[in-house]
């Protein structure tokens, strides 16, 4: 297709009208879901060193950061949760007086119409911080399903809109899916992290929720980084089992993922921009060594051009903002 000098691409460069007029994606505030971390107590906003920009925030605070999110234009928050007390077991995932529980209801007071979606997983709340429970030095899958699905009603009685199962146990969302319908609560959809990757880059997020693993690492649950059919065969499960959306994480890294999911299902595909990701262009940025806002962006445009139609980012109000 070699017809130069007929056909010269630079012509539908030349300026920023065209450029936009032929542009194949575009971002909007639409698009993300911001992930906030709620922590017990009152008046907190605690900087999380590893992610400036970013805190640890009491449900007072959450409250107003709430008002601040919906009008940006995004549509959806994922909360996280550093609960008071931690055990064996992570018990206090499913206190419907624990952070997440209590932000729900105080997010859903003042704005229902903006989304809150719940991160299920137990390594916040297990005292050895592994993301379920541990028998004979390993997490045991079945026995772990009972808590997710616990703190999956828990979150849905405080009146979540969606949860998102992020464990990576075997089984989890068709678990999760049954308890719910047994509890009424059926049209409450799951966001599934189906191919979830052991990865270096949850590095900041672990100081910021509190949950770095005390002994060993997560590689017997989450995926290998080698791997991409094992990718797709988890989404099938997930799907067989009612996921309603599918995830990606982490997502720069992972793009090829993104793309082969989208390609052969055809479900609506999220993709988590995680910490590492975010950090890494803060601290450039920081240093002098990148444009920090034109990272973040063309990051973000990646993500969607890859096949993701949501995106999980910390970054969600900076480019709402540069969007507006
Ligand atoms: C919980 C969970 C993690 C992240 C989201 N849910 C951490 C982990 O698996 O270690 C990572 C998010 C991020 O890095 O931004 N299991």
């Amino acid at each position: 297709m070699s017809n130069f000098p007929i056909y010269r691409p630079r012509r539908l460069r030349a300026n920023e009208t065209i450029r936009r007029m032929v542009r194949e994606n575009n971002l909007t505030p639409a698009d993300f879901i911001l992930p906030l971390f709620v922590t017990y107590g009152k008046n907190i906003k605690n900087e999380i060193k590893s992610m400036p920009g970013q805190f640890q925030l009491s449900v007072d605070n959450i409250k107003k950061e709430a008002r601040e999110i919906k009008a940006l234009g995004i549509p959806a928050v994922i909360l996280f949760g550093i609960p008071e007390h931690k055990d064996e077991e992570g018990t206090s995932a499913f206190d419907p007086h624990g952070p997440v529980q209590e932000a729900i209801k105080a997010i859903k007071d003042k704005n229902p119409d903006l989304m809150v979606i719940t991160d299920v997983c137990m390594c916040e709340y297990t005292s050895h911080g592994h993301c379920g429970i541990i028998k004979n030095k390993d997490v045991d899958n079945d026995a772990t399903l009972e808590l997710l699905c616990n703190e999956a009603i828990s979150h849905a009685e405080a009146g979540a809109d969606m949860v998102a199962p992020s464990d990576m146990m075997d089984g989890r969302v068709g678990a999760i899916r049954d308890a719910l319908d047994e509890n009424n609560f059926p049209n409450i959809p799951i966001m599934a992290y189906s191919a979830k990757y052991a990865s270096a880059f949850y590095g900041p997020f672990r100081d910021a929720a509190e949950s770095t693993p005390k002994f060993g690492d997560r590689r017997s649950y989450q995926m290998d980084a080698g791997n991409s059919d094992e990718a797709l065969r988890e989404v099938a499960l997930d799907i067989e089992e009612g996921a309603d959306i599918v995830m990606v994480k982490p997502a720069l890294p992972y793009l090829d993922i993104i793309r082969r999911i989208k390609d052969q299902f055809g479900y609506p595909v999220a993709a988590y921009n995680v910490s590492g990701e975010y950090s890494m262009i803060k601290a450039a940025e920081k240093m002098g060594w990148m444009d920090g806002e034109r990272a973040m962006m063309e990051s973000l445009l990646s993500i969607k051009r890859a096949g993701a139609d949501m995106i999980l980012t910390y970054f969600a109000k900076d480019a709402a903002k540069v969007l507006r």
